[in-house]
């Protein structure tokens, strides 16, 4: 049997409704499709915690910066329905963009700092993009718990501020990030590789790791950011659009390692961006605590 797709929010309301009557909890996954083992983990982690899953499926118009991009991203739901099958997933929500944003349709969600720098200096209007859909789609499925990949680090981050500003009634769970065998973060966008291209792509982690740590035993930050930088560029990284130290929280730059802090890089190969990112713990916090 193929899972329920449901297309509208009454419909959605009246299932989720039924749910709500018998106690059981919800779980949503929120995607674009085109799903890799990297969404299909997020899946997992939500069945393996809540009693009903809603995977979501909508190509967010208002998130994308170029009309090509846009045109160009994959729609494949029939195979991403498939791909659902065996998980146990209790409905396919994959609304029309007219239901979404209906004639009129006015309001604009913006988060502030988290949303700033890093993918948002390449990308205006991206993360407002990504805040009003994901305040709606938590709004129209009213789950308990929502799931977010670590690889769009700062989305994740621009999440949990919308949540927390907001008090929509949600916990947010932060999904560790898919990689190949090769530590390549698995992306939809990898696809877009050449050979030669794919061949290159796993420097971005290896340097990502190695980069992480040297700050992570005291190396000097800027220093070792810029090494990194270069260390991309000679693996045949076209262009470094990042490279940056940020508190894990809220973002924060930082030029001293005193903090739980994630290592965050945007990089070209050709014309395919690449973005990823890792922990960098301070050495002391792995110390056990003296008696
Ligand atoms: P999409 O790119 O389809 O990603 C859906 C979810 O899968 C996101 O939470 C993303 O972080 C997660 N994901 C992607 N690749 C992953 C990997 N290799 N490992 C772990 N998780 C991974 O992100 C979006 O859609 C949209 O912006 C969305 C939140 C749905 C709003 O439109």
């Amino acid at each position: 049997m193929s899972i329920a797709t449901i297309r509208t929010v009454a419909d959605l309301r009246a299932v989720v409704n039924g749910w709500r009557r018998n106690g059981e909890t919800v779980a949503v996954v929120p995607t674009m499709g085109a799903f890799h083992d990297g969404h299909l983990s997020l899946v997992r982690i939500a069945r393996s915690q809540a009693d009903r899953v809603i995977v979501t499926l909508f190509v967010n118009p208002k998130q994308f910066n170029n009309a090509d991009d846009l045109t160009n991203y994959p729609r494949t739901e029939e195979e991403d329905a498939e791909k659902l099958r065996p998980l146990g997933v209790d409905i396919l929500y994959a609304p029309h963009v007219g239901e979404i944003y209906p004639d009129g349709f006015a309001t604009n969600i913006s988060v502030g700092g988290v949303s700033e720098g890093l993918c948002g200096t390449q990308r205006p209007g991206h993360f407002d993009g990504v805040a009003t859909i994901v305040t709606k789609l938590l709004l129209q499925t009213g789950a308990d718990h929502a799931y977010f990949g670590e690889k769009d680090y700062q989305q994740l981050q621009v999440v949990r501020r919308l949540v927390r500003d907001l008090d929509i009634p949600v916990e947010i769970v932060a999904c560790p990030t898919v990689r190949e065998d090769d530590g390549l973060a698995m992306s939809s966008r990898n696809l877009r590789l050449s050979a030669s291209q794919r061949f290159t792509a796993p420097a971005k982690s290896d340097v990502l790791h190695t980069v992480a740590e040297r700050l992570s035993v005291g190396g000097p930050v800027a220093e070792t950011l810029e090494s990194g930088r270069k260390a991309l560029l000679d693996a045949g990284f076209r262009e470094v659009e990042y490279l940056e130290l940020r508190s894990d929280d809220g973002l924060c730059p930082l030029d001293r390692l005193d903090r739980p802090a994630r290592l965050l890089a945007a990089a070209w190969l050709g014309d395919v961006r690449l973005i990823d990112n890792v922990p960098v713990t301070p050495i002391q916090d792995n110390q056990p605590v003296q008696a």
